[in-house]
């Protein structure tokens, strides 16, 4: 499958909403964290395959804002997965010259969870070949409005006018500033929502849904997606006509 793709067209940058590690953990007669736990193996196939592939970006929607009014017990065991994973898998992206960013408020997660993350952007922060970001107490409502609250400052400290806030300023105003927008995003687990994940930047991105659930996902999933992106026409609000080259 993964000759079949295109690597001239390949999208530059892939956001992943992963979806089912619950009912997946149902399935299987577990506790809900087992799913969660299984997910990493997910994460760790699609950063391969999309790295291997030469995509650039890839982010992963790791924990929304709402993710908050789970179960306490849940959400400790996925903050504490996080910091388990990063522990394990930060020297390996390192070694694959893959660079880890973060996109949310961070300030709002546990100090643990927030140190692993910070010391492990760190460390790769200098990695050219992929950028992996995760989403993390991240949602496009709250990233739009702490923009809008950025660029409000600067207005109030005299910097910017408000007639400068074009697109552009908002753009690059948002968490995603300085990364390209997702051509690109996947849902697993047969919803067909975007709950809150990238809402300015996906204007145009062309959406995909799989009914697999996040913990089976693997390469040849990430393959299926980009070749039926790469079959679709991209108009961007032109006629077919004007596209075709
Ligand atoms: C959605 O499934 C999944 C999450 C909210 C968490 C995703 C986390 C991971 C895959 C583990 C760690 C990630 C990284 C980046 C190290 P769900 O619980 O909503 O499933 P359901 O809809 O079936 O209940």
């Amino acid at each position: 499958m993964k000759a079949q793709i295109n690597t001239e067209k390949l999208p530059c940058h892939i956001g992943i909403i992963m979806d089912g590690n619950g009912r997946w953990a149902k399935e299987h007669g577990k506790p809900r964290i087992f799913g969660h736990r299984n997910g990493v193996t997910a994460v760790r196939e699609t950063t391969e395959a999309a790295a291997e592939l030469g995509v650039e970006y890839l982010t992963l929607y790791a924990f929304s804002t709402e993710n908050w009014n789970r179960p306490k017990l849940e959400v400790g065991a996925l903050m504490r997965l996080l910091v388990e994973t990063l522990a394990k898998e930060v020297n390996t992206l390192h070694k694959n010259n893959i660079r880890l960013k973060a996109i949310g408020d961070l300030s709002k997660l546990p100090d643990s969870t927030r140190k692993a993350l910070l010391e492990g952007i760190e460390h790769t922060k200098a990695n050219t070949r992929m950028t992996l970001v995760l989403a993390l107490n991240y949602s496009g409502k709250w990233d739009l409005a702490q923009a809008a609250q950025r660029l409000g400052q600067q207005v109030k400290d005299g910097q910017i006018n408000p007639e400068d806030i074009s697109q552009e300023a908002v753009a690059n105003a948002l968490s995603t500033s300085g990364m390209p927008d997702p051509e690109l995003l996947i849902r697993t687990s047969g919803e067909a929502r975007i709950s809150n994940f990238l809402l300015w930047q996906i204007a145009y991105t062309e959406l995909y849904f799989t009914p697999v659930f996040w913990p089976d996902f693997r390469k040849d999933d990430l393959y299926t997606a980009i070749l039926d992106y790469q079959n679709r026409e991209r108009r961007f609000g032109k006629i077919s006509e004007q596209v075709i080259s």
